[in-house]
This record gives C-alpha cells, structure tokens and sequence, in this order.
C-alpha cells in the first residue's frame, strides 16, 4: 500500500503523515519518506529547489526538477519497498507538481499529467489524504502571515483550489480532509479511513 500526504504549506501534512506512520507501524512494515528529497539525488535536487539565489529559475525548470527528484525517489526508494509487502508513506508526491505548477504557476496541466507519469514511473498512490487548511491559518501555523505579498496569497488560494479540484476528480483515491480541525481529530478521522482501506 502506497499513501501520500498532499496540501498547501502549513495545512498540517507532515504532523499527520508522522502520525499515520505510527499508527501503521504497530502491526507494518512502514516506510516514512518525503518528495523532494529523501534519496542523496533527491536531497541534492531539493537543496537547488530551495535554494533562495535561484530567484531566475523558470517555472518549467522548476517542473522538471521536482519530476527528476520524485522519479529517483520511486526506482530507489518506494518500488523496493512495496516490493518487498511494505507500506510506503510519502510526505508529497505527484500530487503537490499538480497543484503548484499546474494550477499554482499555471503550466498546461496535460503536460504535468503526462510528466508526472514519467517521474512516478506510473506507480499511483493508493491512498491520498489531502488536508485542506484555510491558506491564512495555514500561514499563521508556519509564522508566515505577515510576510506574504498578495500575490502570494493568490499563488498560495490558487493551489489549494487545485487539491480541492484533485479530490472531485479522483475521489476514490483522494480524501479530502478538514485540516481546519485539532490535530487529534483530523489524526482520527484518517485512522478511521485507513482501517477501512486495509480491510477491503
Ligand atoms: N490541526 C492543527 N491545528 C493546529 N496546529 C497544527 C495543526 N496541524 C499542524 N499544526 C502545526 O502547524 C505547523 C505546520 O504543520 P506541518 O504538519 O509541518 O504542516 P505541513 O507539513 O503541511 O507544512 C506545525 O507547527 C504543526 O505543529
Ligand atoms: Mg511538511
């Protein structure tokens, strides 16, 4: 089982997959890994993508970058570990390229699709949780809100309309979950959706 942890900066992601990973791990194998990142390329990728000289980088680049990453993090990473009967948690995936670059930097979403394809090696999540936070509270929980432009408050309602739209058009695999809640009621409502995924 593949499960994938997708929403804006903030929404409350990487607390969530942390707890998911405890949960599963009682009775599983569980691997805990993140996108961009995780592998040396991956992690090497990442430092360029977060790099804050790269102020020139054409969004097309930004794309591709976060592509090659994902794709060295599949082959090395994920695939071995489902191979073997684990499950995998991911901390973003194709999902997060869909929202920002597609609808977030407004790249033609059929190139993203196929692209995405290519650097997820066309392995699909089985399971997406997205948690959709209001973009102000999201920022507040960050201490991001007083520094952010408009336009970056557009950029950042633009990506979240995107994983809204993610989860009307692939609502079996994409649960949208009310990030607007307590750490702990969100963590049991996803507990609960998994139960019933490993059931079935
Ligand atoms: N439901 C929540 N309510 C209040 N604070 C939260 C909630 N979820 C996460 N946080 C806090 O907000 C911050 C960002 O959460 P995090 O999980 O790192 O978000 P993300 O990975 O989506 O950027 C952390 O300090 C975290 O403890
Ligand atoms: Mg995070």
């Amino acid at each position: 089982m593949f499960i994938t942890f997708e929403g804006i900066d903030g929404s409350g992601k990487s607390v969530q997959a942390k707890r998911c990973v405890e949960f599963l791990s009682k009775d599983h194998e569980v691997l805990h890994c993140f996108d961009p990142g995780h592998t040396p390329i991956g992690n090497a990728v990442r430092s360029i993508l977060l790099n804050k000289d790269h102020m020139e980088m054409d969004a097309r680049t930004e794309l591709l970058l976060y592509a090659a990453a994902r794709s060295q993090l599949v082959i090395e990473e994920i695939e071995p570990f489902l191979a073997k009967g684990g499950i995998v948690v991911s901390d973003r995936f194709y999902d997060s390229t869909t929202a920002y670059q597609g609808y977030g930097r407004e790249l033609p979403l059929d190139l993203i699709v196929q692209l995405n394809m290519i650097g997820a090696h066309e392995l699909i999540p089985d399971l997406t949780f997205i948690i959709d936070t209001d973009i102000d509270t999201a920022a507040q929980r960050i201490g991001k809100a007083d520094r952010l432009e408009s336009e970056n408050r557009e950029f950042r309602a633009r990506v979240r309309h995107g994983y809204l739209l993610l989860a009307e058009q692939e609502p079996d695999r994409c649960k949208l979950i009310n990030g607007d809640r307590s750490i702990e009621e969100i963590c049991a409502e996803i507990a609960n959706i998994l139960q019933k995924k490993m059931a079935e």
